[in-house]
């Protein structure tokens, strides 16, 4: 028995003095808050410690836009100081030829996770990416607030508008001055492209581009939402609004100061964490407010961010190793339960632990399943072009440079310009 305790530790020994040896360095990319990067660092590193490897993480910037522009000149130059990117759901067309086919690593491990990831990362039969964490758009709300002035969450965008007038007005009366209506994503960047979408989508005004790649955009319900959206800037929402991305928007709302956000759920746990001044005091909304007409609906908009490796990676084997260590279920309990990042293994979403620190996951799931893709998969590597047309288009109109209708005529000849030719 002695004998063989010694045997097996002398073999542990030997393991991890191999591992140490044939270690290598590998550089990630990960996290775009500062809570999330601080996560995936440790995630990594236990990784690195399990397997003899160096983790150097690369400091992202905020914002999905600026983020595929760094890797956009990291590829460029066909840099290997980048082994394992955290990719946003639209780019797998973009990067289809940066990126290295993981299918021969996993073991088919991604059938775990939901399909339509999988079909997404999916590009001429490479598996490009990993799924790690699915996001759609969710409405907060200052519970506390809605219950002072006995109003109930609202179901459309009017509503939202009447009632997140009448408590920013009453809570200024009340002394506080910085009080907002309702704060959301309205920089010219890719999160703009998802709040005017869901804005857009949900007047049924489509989704700039339809699935057969024909440009949709310039119609009146799309018009008329952009419209509605313009006529809060200065209102309900601060100018500055102009220029917030997911960040600055829950700055305000942590601080007390918006009735309503529109966000991602990863804010969830950010506003009631022990240092947030409304811990508790936040509700989340079932579905996003419906527009007006009648193909008016709740729209959110699907998000979400995968694990990938660059092609131009030195260890292919080791950054796939630790893409599927990331993305594994265990990992992505851990990071709900902590983060509220939302897994991306269907099996999850009625994990007992998960409800508990999420409450609002059940509905979440139900959300997900009608969450609105951005026209990514049909443009393909021009989908940040056609997006940034939409983007800036929207914030003309939000500025007040353009009306609605105006904005969505000059929008359709730009993106029918960006395809030149019947198909993209
Ligand atoms: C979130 C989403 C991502 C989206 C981004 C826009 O991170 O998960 O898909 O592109 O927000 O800001």
């Amino acid at each position: 028995m002695k004998m063989q305790k010694m045997v097996w530790m002398g073999a542990l020994a030997f393991g991890a003095a191999s591992a140490q040896a044939a270690g290598v360095t590998l550089t990630m990319s990960c996290g775009a808050s500062e809570q999330d990067a601080q996560y995936c660092k440790k995630i990594a590193t236990e990784w690195g410690a399990k397997t003899g490897n160096t983790l150097e993480m690369l400091t992202l910037p905020q914002s999905s836009s600026d983020i595929l522009g760094l890797f956009r000149q990291m590829f460029a130059a066909k840099s290997d100081k980048l082994d394992v990117v955290q990719i946003d759901v639209v780019w797998p067309g973009i990067l289809k030829d940066q990126l290295l086919d993981l299918k021969p690593y996993t073991n088919g491990i991604e059938k775990n996770h939901f399909p339509a990831m999988v079909a997404n990362n999916t590009v001429n039969g490479k598996l490009l990416a990993m799924p790690w964490l699915t996001d759609a758009g969710v409405m907060f709300y200052r519970k506390d607030l809605l219950a002072k002035y006995g109003e109930k969450p609202p179901t459309t965008w009017a509503e939202l508008t009447a009632t997140a007038k009448r408590v920013m007005d009453g809570e200024r009366k009340a002394g506080n001055a910085a009080m907002q209506g309702f704060v959301f994503q309205a920089r010219a960047y890719e999160g703009l492209t998802c709040t005017g979408l869901e804005w857009v989508a949900s007047y049924g005004g489509g989704t700039i581009i339809d699935a057969n790649g024909k440009t949709t955009i310039n119609n009146p319900q799309a018009a008329k939402a952009l419209d509605m959206a313009a006529g809060w800037i200065g209102t309900i929402a601060p100018t500055g609004v102009l220029n917030y991305a997911e960040e600055e928007a829950r700055g305000v709302f942590q601080n007390g100061n918006a009735v309503f956000m529109r966000n991602w759920p990863y804010a969830w746990a950010l506003v009631n964490g022990a240092d947030s001044g409304i811990k508790g005091k936040v509700g989340v909304m079932v579905g996003m407010p419906k527009g007006d007409g009648p193909q008016s609906t709740g729209a959110a908009a699907l998000g979400g961010w995968q694990m990938a490796v660059s092609k131009y990676t030195k260890h292919p084997k080791e950054a796939a190793d630790l893409v599927l260590y990331m993305t594994s279920q265990a990992v992505q309990k851990e990071r709900s339960i902590s983060l509220a990042s939302n897994p991306t293994i269907p099996a999850l979403y009625q994990d007992k632990d998960i409800l508990a620190a999420n409450p609002f996951y059940g509905d979440l799931f139900e959300t997900l399943k009608v969450a609105i893709p951005r026209p990514a998969t049909v443009t393909g590597v021009k989908y940040n072009e056609v997006s940034a047309a939409f983007w800036n288009a929207t914030h003309e109109v939000l500025s007040g440079k353009a009306t609605g209708a105006d904005s969505v005529k000059k929008l359709e000849a730009k993106i029918d310009g960006i395809r030149r030719g019947p198909s993209w």
